[in-house]
């Protein structure tokens, strides 16, 4: 037993780790469970009694020995530099680098003005913080009109210099048309606010895109194809519309828009209430009322509008259920939209 012992110690000081999976070969074959060391301990039971104490202090030297030489080379291996002399295994894996998501309403938002730029629309942006003229006035709400009461407006300053936050991208409208002259074909996204309870459905703050084309001859049919190209290139080719007349102060005749249920593909779910439709924007023809307040002739020009909600488009096409998981920003929600883009 000595002599096996010797020899294995002489194994043990000619040995030579430079990989860490030398190493662990090493590990294995003279520390592990049924290595040398383990296989020692063993023979001891068949040593005579005399000798037990002997051996049992031999095998416990070797035993200090080789955990010595696997330290030693193990702190070797790790503080010498990176690189395949050293032994650092170059096919490992790399640390994992993240990457970022998109916001879905940044996602939405980018895709809605893709649709309407290969028709020839352009962007455009207007301030967050609006006079009564822009958010109101010059959209044919006159003063106490109730239609005001249909926006729950956030003051920022009241009396003659009142500012608000505005209530809807409509306001970017009149600041285009007042800017520019016909043909006008503009969308505008951008963020809007109102004083609302924050609920599944609601929240304070919100983002829209405004719509607003103008040139001579701009017919309802127009209006109904644009939107429906819009809602075929948004929610698939199997999609349909469907207009049901409405009011608003600033277009004459006013519509609300329904886009076929992309869920039970029209055929009646709980998401649309078993009617097979959803509610996406509203729209019509801009009052000539707003486009002389613009400074446009309403002899000569016509327009169409419409103005939609981004996390209305955005519930719809990822059916989300809750308005409030975009504001939330836990990361477990917006990591599920990386792929799309
Ligand atoms: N401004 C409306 C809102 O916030 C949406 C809207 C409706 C915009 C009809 C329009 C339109 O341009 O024609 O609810």
């Amino acid at each position: 037993m000595k002599e096996k012992i010797e020899s294995y110690k002489k194994e043990l000081s000619d040995l030579k780790a430079d990989t860490l999976d030398a190493l662990e070969t090493f590990r294995i074959k003279f520390l592990g469970s049924k290595g040398i060391v383990k296989e020692l301990y063993a023979d001891l039971k068949s040593v005579a009694n005399e000798e037990k104490r002997e051996f049992g202090q031999l095998i416990n030297e070797f035993r200090n020995l080789a955990e010595e030489k696997y330290n030693e080379v193990k702190e070797a291996l790790s503080s010498t530099d990176s690189g395949s002399e050293s032994g650092e295994d170059l096919t490992r894996p790399g640390t994992p680098f993240e990457l970022g998501a998109r916001h879905p309403i940044s996602l939405v938002r980018k895709e809605i003005i893709e649709i309407f730029s290969r028709i020839g629309f352009t962007v455009s942006e207007g301030p967050e913080v609006e006079d009564d003229w822009h958010n109101f006035s010059a959209l044919n709400f006159p003063p106490e009109h109730p239609a005001r009461d249909m926006q729950d407006t956030f003051f920022v300053e009241k009396g003659e210099n009142e500012m608000a936050l505005r209530t809807h991208t409509s306001s970017v409208q009149v600041r285009v048309m007042e800017n520019s002259k016909p043909p006008i074909r503009t969308i505008s996204p951008g963020r809007v606010f109102r004083n609302e309870a924050i609920s599944a459905r609601a929240h304070c703050i919100f983002h829209q895109v405004e719509g607003l084309y103008i040139d001579e001859n701009v017919s309802f049919a127009d209006l109904k194809q644009t939107l429906l190209y819009f809602a075929k290139e948004m929610f698939g080719d199997q999609t349909e519309i469907r207009l049901r007349p409405s009011y608003f102060p600033f277009t004459e005749p006013s519509a609300e828009v329904d886009v076929s249920c992309n869920i039970c593909a029209g055929k009646g779910c709980n998401v649309c209430k078993y009617t097979g439709f959803l509610e996406i924007l509203g729209c019509g023809m801009v009052d000539p009322n707003v486009l002389e307040a613009a400074g446009i002739d309403s002899k000569k020009y016509s327009g169409f509008a419409f103005g939609m909600g981004i996390e209305r488009i955005a519930m719809l096409k990822y059916q989300v259920k809750d308005l409030r998981l975009f504001f939330e920003n836990d990361a477990r929600f917006l990591k599920q939209f990386k792929s799309a883009y």
